[in-house]
């Protein structure tokens, strides 16, 4: 088999490299030989490569794994605009935390990035197409109720430049948090206190001497600026700034070729989380110095714990985390971090995992209590969090990858959720910097939407959590002006969008009303009319940029490989004369052409 092949290689490359006859076939063979390359060039980088390099060998990989519903599975609605992801969640059975997920997909195989909401079996509650990038979409507390957050603007050069956008239980923003005498927020962080306040994270442009680190003496470096605003006055509680504390030549990220410019600053710091706990200390991560430091409520450094600042002793393991991201109070003595432990996706070796770490400060020892460690050795080369849940469980958000994980308190895998294909996690075509578990009453102040396909009516109404079935409401036929309405069926809800087939019932007029557990009417859509209004237009979730990839490249193979053979035997065929014969083509055939005369 391999003898054979290694001939046919090597026919084919002697073909392609002969030079005889070069007027009549030169330029034919050129264009072969480049959709040859072309097609196997494709193939080879997008679905070869990955998997050789990428793959770590992982055996026994789903069909959704491999890319089979596409990089990023997702599916359309009848009723709704938006599409949502396809999740896959293992192992079977997983009994996985019932509450809300808060993520904000984005990257190539996301159409709209925003924020969204699933439910814990993956199906969509609320979807919101933003502009720009969409970063840590969670929830909240702020004077007693409940918020979604997240960060909006765009993203430039590994941070962001944008404001935090806080939305009521009926989706409206109520408040836009921005920095104070700092243009705009970074997409890294905002974390509100029980005392009102929300704690910032701001990456701002300040002349530097990089000097230390081979850069020019007037040069620019991003500096990591913590704020502590009160959330309904806008007043600076609170300021701590990087560069007081931490040199350039602390950081771990090489300066290349920034530094130069006030828009293309060295980015040493890269703060990715602020935290305070109850005695008002600062936590504060950055992931290129690889450092996570305490700071006091009069700014001074307390300690720090990683990188080349390190006070502490460990264990072996409790300071060599690396590019780590999402440092929090854990109690007084406790942190969790999530140690991506790799820069690039050159590192193959780097697996990312979750540390829980117990720190004695005044004898400035530190140890690991647990490692959340995926089986499948998950990388987020970038982003990510942890999550401690009441429940003791620990949510791990896999950044780049598309995946989030929930371990029991020891460290065993409850559930795992994919919301992409895990063989192609490295091209990071779906990602989410941020994964949350949290209670959530979404109740819309939008209308239920509904559309008409074929004897049936879909409705879902984007963000609500508490319709438990819809109502068909048709009209009584009485008046036009007073219409009236009875309900002749109702169905359970059942995900995103509820099918509610028509009754004979229904023969002009209708409605449907969501209705909450408690049997009340909480929303109603608008009165439509059977058979008057245009089908709702059918689309495919089908992956079509998979397939037209695969059937391009598959198609510069087929026509390269049949140029290359079938051509040549027809010339071959011709050549001998005989129309009808048919030639087996013959070793001192194959000699002759490659100019070696039979003895
Ligand atoms: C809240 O305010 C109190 C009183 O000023 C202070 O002692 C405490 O540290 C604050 N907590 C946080 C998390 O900011
Ligand atoms: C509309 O009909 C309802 C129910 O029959 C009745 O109670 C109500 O008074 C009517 N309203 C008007 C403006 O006629």
């Amino acid at each position: 088999m391999f003898m054979r092949a290694s001939s046919a290689i090597m026919r084919l490359s002697s073909w392609l490299g002969r030079s005889d006859r070069p007027h009549k076939f030169g330029s034919r063979r050129l264009f072969t030989a480049l959709l040859l390359a072309l097609g196997g060039f494709i193939l080879l980088y997008l679905f070869v490569l990955p998997q050789i390099l990428r793959f770590r060998f992982r055996f026994g990989l789903s069909r959704y794994d491999l890319g089979f519903y596409g990089f990023g599975p997702s599916r359309t609605y009848h009723s709704f605009d938006e599409e949502s992801p396809i999740v896959e969640i293992s192992p079977a059975g997983a009994i996985c935390d019932q509450r809300y997920t808060f993520l904000a997909p984005r990257g190539d195989s996301v159409k709209h990035p925003g924020p969204m909401i699933l439910d814990a079996q993956g199906e969509l509650i609320y979807k919101k197409y933003n502009w720009g990038t969409t970063q840590d979409f969670k929830v909240q507390h702020y004077k007693g109720e409940d918020y979604v957050t997240y960060w909006q603007g765009d993203e430039e050069d590994g941070h962001g430049r944008g404001s935090w956008y806080m939305l009521d239980s009926t989706y409206t923003p109520k408040y836009i948090i921005s920095p104070v005498g700092i243009l705009q927020g970074d997409l890294h962080d905002i974390q509100f206190t029980v005392n009102d306040t929300a704690i910032l994270t701001i990456y701002e442009p300040i002349p530097a001497d990089l000097t230390s680190v081979g850069g020019p003496e007037l040069g620019w470096l991003y500096e990591g600026v913590v704020q502590e605003v009160d959330i309904a006055t806008g007043e600076l509680l609170f300021e701590w700034r990087s560069s007081h504390t931490y040199p350039p030549e602390t950081s771990y990220e090489p300066l290349g070729d920034r530094g130069h410019e006030r828009t293309l600053g060295y980015d040493y710091f890269h703060m990715n989380s602020v935290d305070k706990n109850d005695e008002g200390h600062y936590l504060v991560s950055a992931r290129h110095t690889h450092t996570v430091t305490c700071i006091d409520s009069s700014g001074k450094v307390l300690w720090t714990l990683g990188g080349k600042y390190n006070e502490f002793d460990d264990d072996g393991v409790a300071t060599s985390f690396k590019w780590q991201h999402d440092a929090r109070w854990r109690g007084p003595k406790r942190i969790t971090l999530l140690n991506n432990a790799a820069n690039d996706n050159g590192d193959l070796s780097a697996v990312s995992q979750g540390l829980l770490i117990e720190l004695d400060i005044p004898a400035r020892e530190a140890k690991v209590v647990t490692i959340y460690d995926h089986p499948q050795h998950m990388m987020a080369v970038t982003q990510g969090n942890v999550q401690v849940l009441d429940t003791g469980n620990v949510l791990i958000g896999w950044g780049h990858s598309a995946a989030f994980t929930e371990f029991s308190a020891d460290g065993e895998v409850v559930c795992n959720t994919h919301f992409g294909a895990s063989a192609y996690f490295t091209f990071g075509r779906t990602m989410s910097y941020r994964v949350f578990k949290d209670n959530w009453v979404g109740m819309p102040d939008t209308l239920p939407d509904a559309a008409m396909v074929g004897d049936s009516v879909f409705v879902s109404w984007n963000g609500a959590t508490e319709v438990a079935s819809w109502a068909l409401e048709a009209w009584d036929g009485d008046s036009l002006t007073n219409m009236t309405f009875s309900v002749v069926d109702e169905v359970p809800r059942s995900g995103f969008e509820t099918e509610v087939p028509f009754t004979p019932a229904v023969t002009s007029y209708f409605r449907v009303a969501a209705v909450n557990a408690k049997g009340e009417v909480i929303g109603r859509t608008e009165v439509a009319s059977r058979g008057s209004t245009p089908q709702a237009s059918f689309s495919s979730d089908h992956p079509w940029g998979v397939t037209i990839i695969m059937i391009f490249s598959l198609g510069c193979l087929l026509c390269g490989l049949y140029c290359a053979v079938f051509r040549r035997l027809r010339r071959r065929r011709s050549a001998t004369g005989g129309l009808y014969q048919l030639v087996t083509p013959k070793d001192d055939e194959e000699n002759n052409e490659n100019g070696h005369l039979p003895i």
